[in-house]
């Protein structure tokens, strides 16, 4: 295998709050071992197009406390095809760009394992994402800032739930997960979660109902996973028809659940996963997702971390229906 020396990194997916600590782990740790690095623009489309920087320390000063991503990001129809990703290695051999270390979600990292294994390309991939959905990972980059952020909006939402005495069905990203619905309704002491990893078990709008909002609460907050079909409209919906009398209101936090400062906790994540990228380079070791595991920086192979059922811990279940009394 060539030696490598030059390795690129590029965001892909929908942008998560400490990515660019990342891109600042990743092209200072790689500059201290004598790589050389270059930042590719608008994730998988700025490989195929060429849009492509060498990166100097400098140039990723003063980002490591921003939200976003300095890099640009993008979801590439392109990249899905052959051709695609075709242009895309050959911009590799144009470059000179050896390896590569891709910072992004589920979406992201199968991409990078196509592409590895169609090219025999050196891939690197980082956790980044607010859904936490990575297998091999305790936390993905940047689910901690959104767990915050949803605490924060929910907390102001509970002063006007309790002062109109109403049931807030409140919406929450996570695509196909639930661990910012389940989790969020514990930090925020909501009276309920609906996820998607329940979804086919059970009638959960009529459990909550039927369990009871506790005749003293006059006021409610359930946490609702996003979903094309049922979603926070849908639960609202049911409640007005099928439960009148409650005062029901909805609200959709949407996107600024993706944006803002990067908790410490999301920074510490994305520096020590970015050193453990460039040390994994440094070890011959590809197609591999950087983790962080009980303290540890853990090395976990694409296929195992694109496995679509990572496991959301069902006690999280028992917590919030015992604490919700
Ligand atoms: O994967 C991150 C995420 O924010 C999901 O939680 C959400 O379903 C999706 O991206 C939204 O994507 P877009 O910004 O393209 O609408």
């Amino acid at each position: 295998m060539a030696k490598i020396q030059t390795i690129g990194v590029l965001t892909s997916g929908g942008d998560a709050p400490g990515m660019n600590a990342a891109i600042r782990a990743v092209t200072r740790a790689g500059i201290c071992n004598g790589f050389t690095i270059k930042g590719i623009y608008r994730g998988w489309e700025g490989l195929i197009n060429g849009d492509i920087k060498t990166f100097t320390t400098e140039d990723v000063s003063g980002i490591i406390n921003q939200g976003g991503t300095i890099l640009k990001t993008a979801r590439s129809d392109e990249f899905r095809t052959y051709e695609g990703r075709e242009k895309a290695y050959e911009t590799m051999q144009r470059e000179g760009i050896d390896a590569l270390v891709v910072i992004g979600g589920n979406g992201t990292l199968s991409g990078a394992k196509e592409f590895a294994e169609e090219f025999d390309v050196c891939c690197v991939g980082l956790p980044g994402t607010i859904d936490n959905d990575l297998y091999g990972t305790d936390s993905t980059i940047g689910y901690d800032t959104t767990m915050n952020t949803i605490m924060e909006c929910v907390d102001r939402i509970r002063d006007t739930a309790q002062s109109h005495e109403r049931i807030f069905f409140v919406e929450v990203m996570g695509r196909d997960a639930g661990f910012l619905a389940q989790n969020s309704a514990i930090a925020c002491g909501a009276e309920a979660a609906i996820i998607p990893e329940e979804e086919t078990d059970a009638d959960q709008l009529a459990e909550f109902m039927k369990r009871g909002i506790r005749k003293s609460k006059k006021s409610c907050i359930v946490i609702v996973s996003e979903s094309p079909k049922c979603g926070a409209m849908y639960y609202a919906d049911r409640v007005k028809k099928e439960f009148p009398g409650y005062d029901v209101r909805v609200s959709i936090l949407g996107h600024l659940q993706r944006g803002g400062r990067p908790t410490a906790r999301d920074r510490i994540l994305a520096s020590c996963t970015g050193v453990g990228a460039i040390e994994a380079i440094k070890q011959g070791q590809r197609n591999i997702m950087v983790g962080y595991r009980m303290g540890d920086v853990v090395y976990v192979p694409f296929s195992e971390a694109i496995r679509t059922d990572k496991y959301l811990d069902r006690r999280l279940i028992t917590v919030l229906n015992e604490l919700s009394i």
